[in-house]
Formats: C-alpha cells, sequence, structure tokens
C-alpha cells in the first residue's frame, strides 16, 4: 500500500509493551506511610471479594481525610419551634433513602431531604425525562424495583464497607490510594444520593477539588445527560447484581525535579501511528492517557462529553477520583490502575450514545487490580494560536507530559507504551503538531515507545511519521529538538502580526535539520541548534 492509503504507520502495533506481559515483579501489597490500603491485604485472593480494613469505621473529620456523610460529626440544623438543635445528617439521608421509590420524584424528594438549601436550585429534569419518556416499562420496572433499591443499600452499607479514613490526595504530596472497587462502588452510590457534605458549593473548604455529588447529572434536558445517566445506570446494575472483586489504585505524581531539555542526550523512541481506533480500544495494557482537566473527571457530572468525561462514564470508577483529588498542579499528574470498562458506546459530544453493557476482560494482576492503566494529565488551554510556542508553555506542556509518563526505578524493558492522541488539541485548542512532538520527547525522556492515535486524521497520521522518521535517521536529540523549538519560537512567533507564523513548524524543523552543518557533525556537535 501506498502511504496515502495505509490506515498506521511506523512500528507494528504487535511489536510495543503491553501490561500484564512487560510487567516487572509486582512486590507483596502492603500499607506504607505514603499510601493508604482500605483492605486486608493479607486476606486478599483471586476471585474473592476484599475484606475492607480496619474492620470497624474510623471516624476522621479534618482537613487531611474525606469528610464521609456516616461521620456522626456530619449534622443537620433541626428545623423546630425552639429554632435550636442539631440532628445526624446520616440519620437522616438513611430515613430518606429507606422510603422507597416509585418515580423519579421520590428520588429528588429523597435527596432534598437532607440537601434542604438547595431544593430551590437543583433541578431534576434529566432523570425526570429519563424515566418519563427515555426507559422502557420494563427497564424502568427494573430500576425502581431492582437497580435503586440495590443502590440504596449499597449507599448505606458506608460504615461498613469504607471503614478507613480515605486521605485527601493534596497537592505536591506523592501518594497512593487503594480501595476496593466494591468500596468504590459504594462511594459513587453515596455520589449519586448527593449525600457527601460540604460538596455543593464551589465556595467552600473543598473549593480546590472537583465536584463529586451528581447533582449536576440530573440537571436540564440536554440528550448528553440522559446518556450519561444510562451509561452510570450500566455501571450501578452491575456492581450491584455482582459484586467487583478487585482493587484499583491511585497514586498522585509530582515531579520535583524537570529534566534538563537543553541538555538532554536522548532520541526519540519508537512510533506506532494510526488514524483508526482509539486509546481505549486499541491501546489496551498500555499507559493510556486521560486528557484532562486539572479537576480530573472535568465535566463528566456536568455538562462535558468529550474525551476524559466519556472515559470516566465507562469506566466509571474513574469518578471516585474527583472525591479526593484536589487539582492537579503543573508538575502533578493523577495516575490510575485497575478501573473496569463497564459500558460500550458511540458517538462523541454531541453525538454520544450509551450503547451496551461490556465485559471486561483485561487480566488482574497480583493485587487484583485491571492491567488497564490510565493517567491524567492536563494540557494548557489556548485561545490564540500563537500562545502554544512560548518557550514556557512547551516547557510546562513537556514538564506535565514528562510527569504523566516517568515511573521512578523503573528498567525501560518493563514500562509498557503509551497510548495516546491529540492531548490538549480538541477543547483546549492545542495544535496536534507541535503536541505530538512534545509527548514524543517525554515519552523519549521517560524511556517508553508510543502508540498515537490520530482520531480518523490521515493527514496528521503522515506528517507526524514523516517528522518521527526524519528525527530518528537524523539522530536528532531531545536537545536539540527543544533548542528548535524555542529558536522557532523567537524567530518565527515572537514578532509575528499575523495569527499563524509564515512558516510552519514542521517545515522549520525540515529545513534545520536537513541543513549539513548540525547533521553532519559529529555526536559532542550534536545539539548545537
Ligand atoms: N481516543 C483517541 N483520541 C481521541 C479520543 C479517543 N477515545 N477521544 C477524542 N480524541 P479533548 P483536550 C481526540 O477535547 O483538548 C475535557 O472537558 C479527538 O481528536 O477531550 O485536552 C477535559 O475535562 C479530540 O479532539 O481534549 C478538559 O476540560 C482530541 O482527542 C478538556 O476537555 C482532544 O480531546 C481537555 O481538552
Amino acid at each position: 500500500l501506498h502511504n496515502m492509503e495505509k490506515e498506521w504507520l511506523g512500528t507494528p502495533i504487535e511489536e510495543l509493551n503491553r501490561m500484564p506481559q512487560c510487567a516487572p515483579p509486582l512486590s507483596h501489597l502492603k500499607a506504607m506511610h505514603n499510601h493508604t490500603v482500605a483492605v486486608r491485604t493479607d486476606r486478599l485472593r483471586e476471585g474473592e471479594v476484599p475484606i475492607s480494613y480496619p474492620s470497624k469505621f474510623k471516624d476522621a473529620w479534618d482537613d487531611v481525610s474525606v469528610k464521609m456523610p456516616c461521620s456522626e460529626k456530619n449534622l443537620f440544623p433541626m428545623d423546630t419551634d425552639d429554632g435550636g438543635g442539631v440532628q445526624s445528617r446520616w440519620e437522616l439521608i438513611h430515613t430518606a433513602l429507606h422510603g422507597g421509590f416509585k418515580s423519579s420524584l421520590d428520588v429528588r424528594d429523597a435527596i432534598l431531604r437532607y440537601n434542604t438549601a438547595h431544593a430551590k436550585k437543583w433541578d431534576f429534569t434529566a432523570l425526570n425525562l429519563l424515566c418519563t419518556e427515555c426507559l422502557e416499562h420494563s427497564e424502568l420496572q427494573l430500576l425502581f424495583e431492582v437497580i435503586l433499591p440495590a443502590m440504596v443499600d449499597l449507599a448505606l452499607n458506608a460504615p461498613v464497607l469504607c471503614t478507613m479514613p480515605i486521605p485527601l490526595l493534596k497537592s505536591r504530596i506523592h501518594h497512593s490510594v487503594t480501595l476496593s472497587q466494591e468500596q468504590i462502588a459504594c462511594l459513587l452510590a453515596n455520589a449519586f444520593f448527593c449525600t457527601f457534605p460540604r460538596r455543593n458549593s464551589r465556595k467552600s473548604e473543598y473549593c480546590n477539588y472537583p465536584e463529586i455529588n451528581f447533582y449536576r447529572l440530573f440537571e436540564g434536558s440536554s440528550p448528553r445527560k440522559i446518556e450519561k445517566l444510562r451509561t452510570l445506570l450500566c455501571y450501578f446494575r452491575k456492581v450491584t447484581q455482582t459484586k467487583p472483586k478487585g482493587l484499583v489504585t491511585f497514586t498522585r505524581q509530582t515531579l520535583n525535579t524537570a529534566p534538563n531539555w537543553e541538555s538532554s542526550q536522548t532520541q526519540l523512541k519508537r512510533l506506532h501511528i494510526t488514524c483508526e481506533g482509539t486509546i481505549e480500544k486499541n491501546g489496551y495494557g498500555m499507559l493510556q492517557v486521560d486528557f484532562a482537566n486539572k479537576f480530573v473527571g472535568g465535566g463528566v457530572t456536568g455538562h462535558g462529553l468529550v474525551q476524559e468525561e466519556i472515559r470516566f462514564l465507562i469506566n466509571a470508577e474513574l469518578i471516585v477520583s474527583r472525591l479526593f483529588t484536589e487539582a492537579l498542579d503543573y508538575n502533578e499528574c493523577l495516575i490510575v490502575t485497575g478501573t473496569e470498562q463497564y459500558s460500550k458506546y458511540s458517538g462523541y459530544a454531541e453525538s454520544y450514545k450509551w450503547k451496551a453493557n461490556h465485559k471486561d476482560e483485561i487480566a488482574r494482576d497480583d493485587w487484583q487490580r485491571r492491567c488497564t492503566e490510565i493517567v491524567a494529565i492536563d494540557a494548557l488551554k489556548y485561545r490564540h494560536f500563537l500562545e502554544q510556542f512560548f518557550p514556557e508553555k512547551m516547557t510546562r506542556e513537556l514538564n506535565k507530559a514528562y510527569c504523566g509518563f516517568f515511573r521512578n526505578n523503573i528498567n525501560s524493558k518493563h514500562l509498557s507504551a503509551i497510548a495516546t492522541g491529540n492531548w490538549g488539541c480538541g477543547a483546549f485548542g492545542g495544535d496536534t503538531r507541535l503536541k505530538a512532538l512534545i509527548q514524543l520527547m517525554a515519552a523519549a525522556e521517560a524511556g517508553r515507545d508510543m502508540a498515537y492515535f490520530t482520531f480518523g486524521d490521515a493527514p496528521l497520521m503522515r506528517d507526524v511519521h514523516k517528522m518521527h522518521t526524519v528525527l530518528t535517521e537524523r539522530q536528532v536529540t531531545n536537545g536539540r529538538l527543544y533548542k528548535l523549538l524555542n529558536q522557532y519560537s523567537n524567530v518565527m512567533c515572537k514578532n509575528c502580526r499575523t495569527t499563524r507564523p509564515d512558516v510552519s513548524l514542521y517545515d522549520f524543523i525540515y529545513e534545520k535539520v536537513s541543513s549539513p552543518t548540525p547533521a553532519a557533525a559529529p555526536d559532542s556537535a550534536k545539539d548545537v541548534g
């Protein structure tokens, strides 16, 4: 086939590393000062539901832990004639949810009983529409007779299941949390019923955290909301029908020292690039990039429905990260290992549709986690094309990607390839050709190959492949490339009076690397821009 007709270019995807085949041996799962494990590690068995640890609910109502709805400190002002007093909000939640639901209005009324301050503002149109116009009779029956009652039981089981205080993954602190999928389901059922205290207003102590209670999901009449609800109800149906038996680890990773890009002698690693397929489907077993918002999950509980939100919906366990992950800083990422895919979907954004139940058959590792590793890295949002070529912006993106790709103390041969694509180039308005190069540089620095999914863009596939080929043939180092990027910025972008530079980045690079002097020079002089 001629290049114009090919669906992929570069290294065949079969040659790239995937988990679990490439995995290094995993140490025994153990709680440590920087790793909170909420289950009995000594009783972890394949095919068995993990046992919560400790055995009794440990209440923590402080600023380093998630404030749980079942905490005895979770109080509700009482509306009595003597005007005073407080009552246990958890008891109120119990009473409200145990009443049983016959219609979506009952669900609304229950939720508002312990969220009275929001009774006037919260809107349940989408939930009503789903129940009155979208679901068939048998589906409605299943929802009200089976799924919702099971979700209530699951939510109210919080003090039995989620006994360990969940640490907040705070900015600049490297920490991991491992939860069972059952615990996550319980937390998400609580999110659905909007029971998490202090989480209904962005002005509160959690202003630097994503939203977790689902109230925005019920609001408005957009078909998007209906499809989101369908997807999440598929998740709840499955986890309440059969208890999931695995674990999921959430790691906040901070990059303390950035690479010295300017002097890097690293050369690009291998690239498979294709205009077919998706990160989640064709990148199984690889490190899969979530094109994230600094508030992880972005608009998943609201209106958003692009790459990150879709991933959070189909791998719903990702949503629980919003409960405890503070907004990502410029040098931070969130790595999530072990989530399961529960739904199949079609379409994208406006055309997104929940399609069907998905049976996840990805192998589990020794910690009983699915071998699905997803990393949330948030690109910068650009309004003007030229902005992204400012040296400090390019360096920020390089370091952000590197933070997501880098793994401490793991030999390159044990690292899976990176499955990525047009990171930062949709909602965030970045340039695909620049971002592809930045990700390739970061991947090389972290010692990893890459599978790049252009999402249908064949010219992009050919352009990036050609660039990768030329840079590899000419043995251009990251250091030289970094200087070329900065040179492009200074020469072509800084004084540019139009919206776009006259010479494209790739043409500029081709011209520089094909001029005989630096390319033909001996190794020592190779990185002279
Ligand atoms: N596989 C491969 N490529 C994809 C996939 C997929 N499954 N889905 C989309 N693309 P975008 P951003 C391509 O806009 O610009 C969210 O609200 C497709 O070409 O999701 O980084 C977050 O919460 C698409 O245009 O990422 C943030 O707030 C491109 O990837 C914000 O969006 C970029 O996808 C991040 O925006």
